[in-house]
């Protein structure tokens, strides 16, 4: 039988005989499945590994941190950050399509991670070193969707800031490819990683761009993250963050509505609350979150965020709606 010490004894001996002397690279997104996959990796072998976190200036307040600090110090990763969040922002400026987001915030990933990677990979020759692994967090149910198939790239490239392009440079390393998502969970407990990441929910690779109905600007990214803080806090204090399937918090940029405050009229932006029950994202319901828990965050957002005059419940399921606004 299985048990969670066992999963980790038999990866690291399978990635240590794969991997042998060579070197190799993780993208981390600041999810659970390239965490653990990188903290197995590590695990196994240690320095041979680099870490390379994209920080693209759309991640939630405190996300960046958890990776910088917590991840780094619960497993001794090696890690380089690259502080991109002016190039995204550049890239993104004026647009506010959805899929053009999309598209422009993939492709400055990819640029921006194979910069950092033909980096490592000179600086590993020059000392004789050969970077031959690129590490991924694809899971079981990933494996089933892309048929099955082995040693290739498999993600969807909109689905996944991971996204990376296949790369016949490197081969594969895909610890958790026998694994379901809370056998990922269990795996990353077990390797001591911090809860914020274990049980963190499901945020999408283009982050708060795909949240911010309109162009994306500094002051917008401020008043979601404040926002998205304030719902997340109040779920986690109401025992109900790990019941629900995720709650993403939107920001309608382009909408104003009129409302009053002390004795002044306040003409500011709605924000959506989208909480959603769901088995694996294909289909969603609203989750029936509590009056009095809507009432504390609709208080709170209001009273704390500054251009924020009004909270809204998104009550649609899925389909028609998808889970994300964009
Ligand atoms: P939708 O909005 O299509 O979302 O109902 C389904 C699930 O996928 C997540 N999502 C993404 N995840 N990159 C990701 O890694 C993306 O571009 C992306 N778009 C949506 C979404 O949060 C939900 O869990």
């Amino acid at each position: 039988t299985w048990t969670t010490g066992s999963i980790v004894e038999e990866q690291v001996a399978a990635i240590r005989a794969q991997v042998g002397e060579k070197r190799a690279i993780c993208a981390l997104s600041g999810g659970v499945d390239s965490a653990v996959a990188a903290a197995l990796v590590n695990r196994a072998i240690g320095s041979q590994l680099t870490c390379v976190y994209v920080d693209h200036g759309l991640m939630r307040k405190g996300e960046t941190e958890q990776v910088e600090k917590d991840f780094v110090a619960s497993t001794g990763v090696k890690l380089v950050v690259v502080d991109a969040a002016e190039r995204f922002l550049a890239a993104l400026a004026g647009v506010s399509d959805p899929e053009q987001k999309r598209k422009i915030i993939g492709r400055e990933f990819i640029r921006v991670f194979e910069q950092a990677q033909a980096e490592l990979v000179a600086e590993a020759g020059a000392a004789g070193e050969d970077v031959a692994f690129l590490v991924q967090g694809t899971l079981y149910p990933d494996v089933v969707e892309s048929g099955g198939g082995t040693g290739t790239a498999n993600i969807k490239s909109h689905h996944n800031v991971g996204g990376l392009p296949e790369d016949l440079e490197f081969e594969l390393v895909e610890p958790l490819r026998k694994l379901f998502k809370d056998e990922v969970r269990m795996v990353g407990q077990e390797l001591g990683l911090p809860e914020e990441i274990v049980h963190r929910q499901p945020f999408p690779g283009p982050g708060l761009a795909i949240r911010i109905v309109g162009e994306i600007t500094p002051e917008r990214l401020e008043i979601l993250r404040e926002a998205d803080a304030i719902v997340r806090e109040e779920l986690t204090a109401a025992g109900l963050d790990r019941d629900i399937w995720q709650c993403p918090v939107v920001l309608l940029a382009d909408v104003r509505s009129v409302g009053v405050q002390g004795d002044g009229r306040t003409y500011g932006h709605p924000i959506v609350l989208r909480p959603v029950s769901s088995e694996d994202a294909m289909t969603a319901d609203w989750s029936r979150l509590p009056y009095d828990l809507l009432a504390r965050i609709s208080n709170r957002i209001t009273n704390e965020v500054r251009d924020v005059n009004r909270v809204t419940l998104d009550i649609t399921s899925k389909p028609p709606g998808t889970i994300e606004w964009e």
